[in-house]
């Protein structure tokens, strides 16, 4: 099939993903690298700007994320996944381009206003943490990315990218597409005590659990607290298993929330009935997720050729942008 361009994305490696991760991003890429040329970066520079402090297991964190994407279906023969710090051509370009960036449109960015007061625990006034998203811009250019697929929060970087990429043409000559931002389909999945979910809140589901695991994460679910009879009428829509149905359990939805209103199911089958779909859907994940765990050299060989394709791109590039700038 004729692509349709080029995309690249990036997560940085934090630990295990969460369903959330995988219904608003990585479901999204499974069906992308269907479609386009897909370089997928672990961004292991952009986790130090704001955990410089205490990298944690970094090494460890990449596996297990790269595990996490090949179990949801990446496939490393339709896309190409690397490890950002591997193609040092990344640092490279920040630098040109930060020779150009004006700092009030770094400054302006809302996500860096918005981090510096929620993660106040942690100093990010730094010179690395005001430049995060001119480094996620070199790592879109640098692969001429058409297409960058991200949520909501992260638009404002890559109209930042679009700036920048306007920017070094006007000064160099047309190097850079401007690239387009395709926005995750959001499916809103509140934490398991229907607060918002948080790996701060400690209400998060992996999206790697085990059957037992998700079994006891939708016994801790929060029902309709008015609820106390199980033939009492409850009101589904302040139900976080009712809202863990209309994913999980498109097709029973509407005859949940029917059996809901008219008391005729109790919580607790409710439940069973939930914990029963989203293993069926889980179920391959996990699975796979326990083949690659006992092949930590596969994984090892899928970034060395990833970082190969990566660098063979990036180098390309980066010939062009010293060229453009006579260096
Ligand atoms: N900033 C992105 C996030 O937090 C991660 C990221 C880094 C990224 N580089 C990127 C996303 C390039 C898209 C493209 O989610
Ligand atoms: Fe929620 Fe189901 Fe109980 Fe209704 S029956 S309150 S949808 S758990």
């Amino acid at each position: 099939m004729e692509k349709k361009g080029v995309i690249l994305s990036g997560m940085r490696p934090t630990g295990r993903l969460q369903l959330g991760n995988l219904l608003g991003a990585l479901d999204n890429w499974v069906k992308l690298q269907e479609e386009y040329h897909c370089y997928f970066s672990v961004v292991d520079w952009h986790a130090l700007t704001t955990d410089y402090e205490n990298p944690g297991d970094v090494k460890g964190n990449i596996k297990e994320m790269v595990i996490d994407w090949l179990s949801a279906g990446l496939d490393p023969e339709k896309c190409v996944i690397f490890r950002q710090s591997e193609v040092k051509e990344h640092a490279e370009l920040h630098l040109l381009l930060s020779m150009l960036t004006p700092l009030s449109w770094l400054e302006r960015c809302p996500t860096y206003k918005d981090q510096i007061v929620q993660l106040k625990e942690k100093d990010l006034a730094t010179y690395g943490f005001l430049g995060y998203p001119l480094l996620q811009a070199a790592d879109i250019l640098i692969y001429k990315a058409d297409v960058v697929p991200v949520g909501e929060d992260q638009a404002p970087h890559i109209e930042l990218t679009r700036e920048v990429a306007r920017r070094f043409n006007y000064f160099y000559g047309q190097v850079f597409p401007e690239p387009g931002t395709l926005l995750n389909t959001v499916k809103l999945l509140p934490g398991v005590d229907g607060r918002k979910m948080s790996k701060s809140y400690g209400n998060t589901i992996n999206m790697s659990a085990e059957p037992q695991e998700i079994k006891e994460k939708v016994r801790m679910m929060v029902t309709d607290p008015q609820r106390i009879r199980k033939d009492d009428p409850g009101n589904p829509e302040v139900c976080t298993v009712y809202a863990f149905h209309k994913i999980f359990n498109l097709q029973g939805t509407e005859e949940i929330e029917e059996v809901c209103r008219k008391g005729k199911i109790g919580c607790v089958q409710c439940k069973n009935n939930l914990a029963e779909k989203m293993i069926e859907y889980l179920r391959p994940i996990y699975e796979k997720r326990r083949e690659l765990e006992k092949n930590p050299q596969y994984i090892m060989n899928i970034l060395e050729e990833g970082r190969q394709k990566a660098w063979d791109k990036a180098s390309q590039t980066m010939a062009q942008v010293r060229e453009a700038m006579r260096l």
